[in-house]
């Protein structure tokens, strides 16, 4: 059997977003994934699925873990990986976001990772370049590889994900990580809260079928998995928590509200996380964290989507 047949044709050309996935698609992505997890535990990593071909990472907005992240999924398949960040570029100098998109596609890669300040910036450049392109966050809208690899950490330790009260507490209303989290664990069964002060929640969260919860004592209750999120301090503009020991007191995660949770339940974090704004530092390296199991699984996603897209036997002229 030859190495691409492992790759049933994937329907899509991109991976925007978890809204364009049926529930299906998402479990063949965490399938696949779950293969790739031993290939990282390998002392020998490389494999050659993506031999030859091009990724370029094409990231205006700072990020550590999810480029990186990318750069060794390639790296793994054995692409040749670009490394393209803002500070670099020649936005500096006033090219608008398809200029650069158009000068990086005459280039002739084979797939773009992108990730920018503004929701459905990348849903754009994708209409306007020749290759596959996979959103690695834009603004406050969808990061699809992260619900994936929360996905897959979770399947791994519960065996499922259906049935599983999940409650995603904190920076509801600028977190892109939030919101493909939602919209994945609801396509898949699970009964999903999200638990924040008003002022961090988005206008009609309701509406995307979560339970709200405004404190954490209510929307911790019999949770199976506790998922914190990053306070976006920067994403701010004005004053959306009173103060960072206050908003520590009532909505961070430390040993008595994670009490208020089953007793296995588990405790992730997207990262980077503000360690005593958040979630306490006892709680984000305690033994119910799962926290570093989540970056891991972040490569062997990263490893099953891009295979997915452009791993297959596909005639190009
Ligand atoms: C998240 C992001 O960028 O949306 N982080 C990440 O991908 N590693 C969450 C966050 O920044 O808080």
């Amino acid at each position: 059997m030859s190495a691409l047949s492992s790759f049933p044709a994937f329907a899509q050309r991109h991976l925007l977003g978890i809204a364009h996935l049926q529930p299906h698609e998402i479990e063949q992505l965490i399938d696949l994934a779950e293969a790739e997890v031993a290939v990282s535990r390998r002392r020998d990593k490389k494999k050659s699925t993506l031999k030859g071909r091009t990724q370029i990472n094409l990231f205006f907005e700072a990020s550590t873990r999810t480029q990186s992240s990318f750069e060794l999924a390639g790296k793994r398949l054995g692409a040749d990986v670009m490394n393209m960040s803002v500070a670099n570029s020649s936005v500096k100098k006033g090219e608008t976001l398809i200029d650069t998109a158009m000068t990086l596609n005459a280039m002739r890669p084979d797939i773009l990772v992108v990730r920018h300040h503004s929701a459905g910036a990348v849903a754009l450049l994708a209409q306007k370049v020749a290759c596959s392109v996979v959103n690695a966050g834009d603004g406050a809208h969808e990061h699809p590889t992260q619900a994936l690899l929360d996905a897959l950490t979770v399947r791994r330790r519960k065996g499922r994900i259906a049935g599983l009260i999940v409650a995603i507490c904190g920076d509801v209303l600028h977190s892109r990580v939030a919101r493909s989290n939602i919209l994945l664990l609801n396509a898949l069964g699970a009964q999903v809260r999200v638990v924040a002060p008003s002022t961090l929640l988005p206008r009609g969260i309701e509406q995307m079928g979560v339970e709200v919860h405004r404190r954490m004592a209510d929307g911790l209750k019999n949770a199976d998995v506790v998922m914190m999120l990053r306070l976006q301090r920067e994403r701010m503009a004005g004053s959306f928590v009173p103060s960072v020991r206050e908003y520590f007191r009532y909505f961070g995660l430390d040993s008595d509200k994670l009490k208020i949770a089953k007793p296995d339940a588990l405790v992730m974090h997207p990262g980077p996380m503000n360690r005593g704004v958040e979630i306490a530092s006892e709680i984000a390296d305690g033994p119910q964290s799962v926290i570093e199991e989540q970056v891991e699984m972040g490569v062997a996603v990263r490893m099953a989507v891009m295979q997915a897209l452009i791993g297959g036997s596909e005639v190009t002229a």
